[in-house]
């Protein structure tokens, strides 16, 4: 029977002319057989118990006439009851065995004529998506924060859903909230409290389930123009609205390059300092660490970033994990161009230089199969997977730029977005397209090697930056003796600094103390400056920076920095201990996927 069935679906795919479904090793959802098309969310937000309760109610579409079985993801849920509409009978379901990387396939019985099942359901309060504040590590400190981060496969702890990238769907939601907090989700958003706490939702654009993200917080807005603004908290809010004031120019920038922004508003919400990444790409809703409030914009690069998701992601969205470098990639490569439009071409070949050298040192570290931008992840955490991709990525499409020629690649680039709008991409469709449209560049290109080998093909890209090269000489003069005082570092960007840090050879004690003396990076406003300088006076044991160590691993939480000085502090006994006991204190206060990524890195061995 299941053979036949299997048979059928096969061959009604042939006939459409599409590919074989795609099997998504990270998710239990068979939406070959039934899928998701819209999500109707009723949640309790409840900081005392840490929980989301209420109901989520999905509308089905059958892919295969017949099929009674609707199999969902889920992790750590309690489900209390399910029912079918129409008609409102009761179903039968059953969780299945817990993986404790994928948790629970949910699987739910279907009537001939259902259309939708509505879960009755609460989250736990260690579900990993989450992170519940206390009021201490809000800005203000009075108000409790509820925060999201769904991508890659958290979603499933906190809504019963298909949690693959292949699957999209449509939703609305209503929250009831502590009324003196604002709620926000990835869809059209208030911009004020509402007197009741309660907040209704509507997201009319289909996204994949990694897209869903709440907010809940003392949260303010300020408008940068009748389509972009800024939430933070009160407190944040001025500093945020300046920091991100080029916003609206970065979206005319993105436009111009591969189409219309297709989401209506585009906002940023800035965070607590434990939200663990730079930003997240929710649609029509940043999420950005407060760590990239440097008073000068000098990080800003990153709004770039998320915003050209909304293109590279959000709009093509990467088929399963293993794909990731079509988001990534994708992105990094198209924040480049937003950088080099808005800021110039020195600026942007800066960046193209610090990721490369990033990219080189990762790569000396990984077997040659997480050196290739198709990954296989299957039985791994996708958020593990190595970041090489990002820069790899974006320097093979670099490649395929300098190949097709700049005005031949965009063209190439707009119809992509446009003619796959809304739909996942697999890294073989990605190949099929661009022989179809590109053939030259395609057969020029050395794709393969690109795709599935290890390390930089030779014709890999070089970007050159001149101002790069002074600030190595300058390095080098330092390290062999001369006075730090002789180093004009004032007019430096925050790139060059950066740099100028990082390519530093070995000094020993007494040229680390005249670099800090000179300088002062220890009390860097700057997170990055100050990141860089840590990793540096950790490599060095130079111990008159450990307070501020300490300070910046108990002040905020995102996993790039936590994981880069942690790692280092691993390398030697007293510094491990050092590690330990400072995130013992500070483990409370991390998200759940900081907390995994330092627990792997401290754990006894
Ligand atoms: N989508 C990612 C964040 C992410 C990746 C979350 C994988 C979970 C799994 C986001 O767009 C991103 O790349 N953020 C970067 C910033 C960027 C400028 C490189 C970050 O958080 O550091
Ligand atoms: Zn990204």
């Amino acid at each position: 029977m299941r053979s036949l069935k299997y048979l059928f679906t096969c061959l009604s795919l042939i006939a459409a002319g599409c590919a074989a479904p795609i099997k998504d090793p990270h998710s239990y959802a068979r939406p070959e057989a039934i899928r998701v098309e819209h999500l109707t969310l009723d949640l309790n937000v409840d900081f005392t118990k840490k929980q989301l309760t209420g109901t989520a109610t999905l509308r089905l579409r059958r892919e295969q006439p017949g099929a009674t079985t609707l199999t969902l993801d889920t992790q750590d849920l309690t489900i209390t009851r399910i029912t079918l509409r129409p008609g409102g009978a009761v179903a039968a379901w059953k969780l299945q065995a817990t993986d404790p990387l994928l948790g629970q396939a949910l699987e739910v019985t279907l009537a001939a004529d259902t259309t939708e099942v509505a879960i009755d359901y609460a989250t736990s309060p260690g579900a990993r998506a989450l992170q519940w504040l206390e009021p201490a590590m809000t800005a203000g400190k009075v108000h409790p924060f509820l925060l999201s981060q769904s991508e890659s496969i958290l979603a499933r702890t906190w809504v019963p859903l298909q949690d693959s990238p292949s699957v999209r769907f449509t939703y609305d939601a209503t929250l009831h909230v502590p009324q003196e907090l604002l709620a926000l989700m990835s869809a059209e958003n208030p911009q004020k409290k509402s007197p009741d706490g309660v907040y209704h939702f509507h997201m009319p654009q289909p996204v994949p389930s990694y897209l869903m993200a709440i907010a809940v917080g003392d949260l303010a807005f300020r408008g940068f123009d009748g389509r972009s603004g800024v939430y933070a908290e009160p407190v944040t809010l001025p500093a945020a609205a300046h920091e991100f004031e080029d916003t609206p120019r970065m979206i005319a920038a993105a436009e111009k390059l591969y189409g219309p922004y297709r989401w209506g508003r585009y906002d940023l919400l800035v965070l607590p300092p434990s939200f663990p990444y730079g930003g997240m790409e929710n649609p029509r809703l940043t999420f950005v660490t407060p760590t990239i409030l440097a008073g000068d914009k000098s990080l800003a690069d990153l709004i770039a970033h998320e915003l050209a998701h909304s293109w590279s992601g959000n709009l093509v969205t990467n088929a399963t994990w293993n794909d990731f470098w079509l988001n990534e990639g994708f992105t990094n490569y198209f924040q480049q161009r937003i950088t080099e439009e808005l800021y110039g071409h020195a600026r942007s070949e800066m960046f193209w230089l610090l990721d490369k050298n990033k990219a080189k040192e990762l790569m000396a570290t990984l077997p040659a199969a997480d050196q290739a931008l198709y990954l296989e992840l299957a039985g791994r955490d996708p958020d593990d997977a190595p970041e090489n991709v990002y820069w790899k990525g974006s320097l093979f499409l670099r490649l395929l730029e300098e190949t097709a020629g700049r005005e031949r690649w965009d063209w190439f680039l707009r119809e992509y977005f446009d003619a796959n709008a809304f739909k996942s991409m697999t890294t073989a469709h990605f190949v099929e397209i661009l022989k179809a449209k590109l053939p030259d560049v395609a057969a020029n290109a050395g794709i393969e090697a690109w795709l599935h080998g290890p390390g930089f093909p030779t014709n890999c890209p070089v970007p050159r930056s001149t101002a790069f090269a002074s600030v190595e000489a300058e390095a080098k003069r330092f390290a062999g003796g001369s006075p730090a005082t002789t180093i004009a570092i004032g007019p430096w960007s925050t790139q060059e600094r950066l740099h100028f840090i990082r390519s530093m050879p070995s000094l020993g004690q007494e040229r680390m103390a005249a670099l800090e003396d000179a300088f002062h990076f220890s009390a860097s406003g700057n997170s990055e400056i100050l990141a860089a300088w840590l990793f540096k006076s950790i490599q060095e044991d130079y111990r008159p920076a450990y307070p501020a160590l300490e300070r910046f691993l108990t002040a905020q939480g995102r996993r790039k920095f936590l994981k880069q000085l942690y790692t280092e502090m691993a390398k030697t006994p007293a510094n491990l201990d050092l590690a330990r006991r400072i995130y013992a204190q500070a483990r409370p206060t991390y998200h759940p996927v900081s907390q995994s990524a330092i627990d792997e890195i401290l754990k006894a061995k």
